[in-house]
């Protein structure tokens, strides 16, 4: 198993600020599978992303849509919510290989509850809840292919 990069956020705009940092190093086909207990912040940062990414509209949960595209922005957004799906078989009427595939981002909140129908290649990132306003950001790469966009990161979060 590959490395894992942390990014400790001790506040809302830190976050915002991974997010920010985070969009210039996604690409056309990038898939991010997000992890992490309901308020750890999943929404928050696709919120952050879809922001510096250029995207107007608001990024709202797709909890009961299932999956929102916004595709205003530099890039299109691609965020699926899986919290109420009943199995993978309900996921898969989604369609989600067409917007793994497509020209966007896409991200996949509780992704652990989908695992076995994502691709080969995403970015993992697990939030975790230090304290009220504070989170924790592990981020690591599913296969050798996803190795450079980690680099990228660690760079970036390094400069
Ligand atoms: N550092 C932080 N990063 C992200 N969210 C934070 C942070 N501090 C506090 N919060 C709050 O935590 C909540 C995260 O909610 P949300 O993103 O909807 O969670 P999830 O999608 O994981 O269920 C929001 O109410 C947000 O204001
Ligand atoms: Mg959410």
């Amino acid at each position: 198993m590959s490395q894992e990069i942390h990014f400790h956020a001790r506040d809302e705009p830190a976050t915002a600020r991974f997010g920010q940092l985070l969009s210039q190093c996604l690409t056309p086909g990038t898939v991010v599978a997000l992890v992490g207990t309901l308020g750890s912040g999943k929404t928050r940062l696709v919120q952050a992303v879809a922001a510096a990414l250029g995207v107007s509209d608001e990024v709202t949960s797709p909890t009961f849509v299932l999956v929102n595209e916004y595709v205003h922005g530099r890039l299109p957004v691609y965020h699926f919510d899986t919290y109420r799906l009943r199995d993978d078989d309900e996921f898969l009427e989604l369609g989600p290989a067409e917007y793994f595939d497509g020209n966007g981002v896409t991200f996949v909140e509780w992704a652990d509850r989908v695992i076995d129908c994502l691709p080969r290649d995403y970015l993992r990132i697990e939030i975790e809840v230090v304290s009220e306003t504070a989170r924790d950001f592990a981020i690591s790469a599913s296969s050798d292919a996803m190795e450079p966009l980690l680099q990228k990161i660690n760079q970036e979060l390094a400069s």
